[in-house]
């Protein structure tokens, strides 16, 4: 287990950077996607020549995480209804009704950062909408509690129970993780259940990613490939995750879109208070 690390706010202010290349190239993916037509190996080369314009780095193409034994080959993960996390960008194409997870992390001038979005290719369902909606508010739900004082067991508790409450299920054996030079930090995992107080102490200049994988189904899942994790039981899943830091003044998402999103606040503008779904 390596020493957490704290960042200065100079530090903090160069993820952003790389934050705001993430912002905007994920949501250049979503609005790229023609039903039909678009397949996630066209949305990772979109993801690679969008995040030249910012100057930014794909930071997992070559990257090779500490749980697999191979280095992975693309800028993105792009996982569709029951794949989970870490779908591999193919020649699959998106069709009218798929939910699709874009994940990716980039780095400017060495720092990282890393965040995930989910859409929606033309009308869903109501229960995938809802998935979607849940995980995305379970997930602001955990951010609230990225304060001094708290701990990750109180963000893991906030998380889970607002997914639970809707009758769904947090993935378990996948966890938020410290972020900065590097995609993943080891010493600092963020895990979506918890226990309030309970887990590590959080304090000024931590950095992490917070990022709710939801099931529709039970919580089990199992490898489709040498990457690609998908639900035991074929239920669908979302996943939404942003960048956090702590600092003196509570917790800032450095993954945020640069200005307001009208398209996505349309669909989620009063999330932060009761919850949409009932
Ligand atoms: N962005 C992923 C995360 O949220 C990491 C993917 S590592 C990869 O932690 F190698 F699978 F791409
Ligand atoms: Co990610
Ligand atoms: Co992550």
């Amino acid at each position: 287990m390596r020493k957490i690390t704290i960042k200065t706010p100079s530090e903090i202010q160069a993820m952003r950077q790389a934050g705001i290349a993430v912002a905007v190239t994920l949501r250049t993916m979503r609005d790229a996607i023609v039903a039909g037509e678009t397949t996630t190996l066209d949305l990772d080369d979109i993801a690679q020549e969008t995040l030249k314009t910012f100057g930014a780095k794909p930071a997992l193409l070559g990257y090779k995480p500490s749980f697999s034994a191979v280095p992975y080959l693309h800028a993105t993960c792009i996982s569709v209804n029951n794949e989970v996390i870490h779908g591999v960008p193919k020649k699959r194409i998106l069709t009218t009704g798929d939910l699709v997870s874009l994940d990716m992390t980039a780095s400017v001038d060495g720092w990282c950062a890393d965040s995930t979005i989910t859409t929606a290719v033309g009308p869903i369902s109501d229960k995938a909408r809802r998935l979607m909606l849940v995980t995305r508010e379970a997930m602001y739900r955990g951010i609230e509690q990225a304060r001094i004082g708290r701990t990750t067991g109180d963000i893991g508790y906030a998380i889970q129970r607002h997914v639970e409450k809707h009758g769904m299920n947090v993935v378990r054996e996948m966890v938020g993780h410290g972020i900065g030079r590097t995609p993943h930090e080891s010493g600092l995992d963020v895990p979506n259940y918890g226990k309030p107080r309970k887990g590590i102490p959080l304090h000024i200049g931590m950095t992490f990613c917070i990022e709710p994988m939801v099931m529709l189904g039970g919580s089990k899942i199992e490898h489709a490939d040498e990457w690609t994790i998908v639900t035991s039981d074929g239920s669908w899943a979302a996943h939404w995750e942003h960048t956090v830091a702590v600092t003196k003044d509570g917790p800032v998402i450095l993954t945020s879109p640069p200005r307001e999103d009208p398209v996505e606040n349309a669909n989620f503008a009063t999330s932060d208070e009761a919850s949409l779904i009932s």
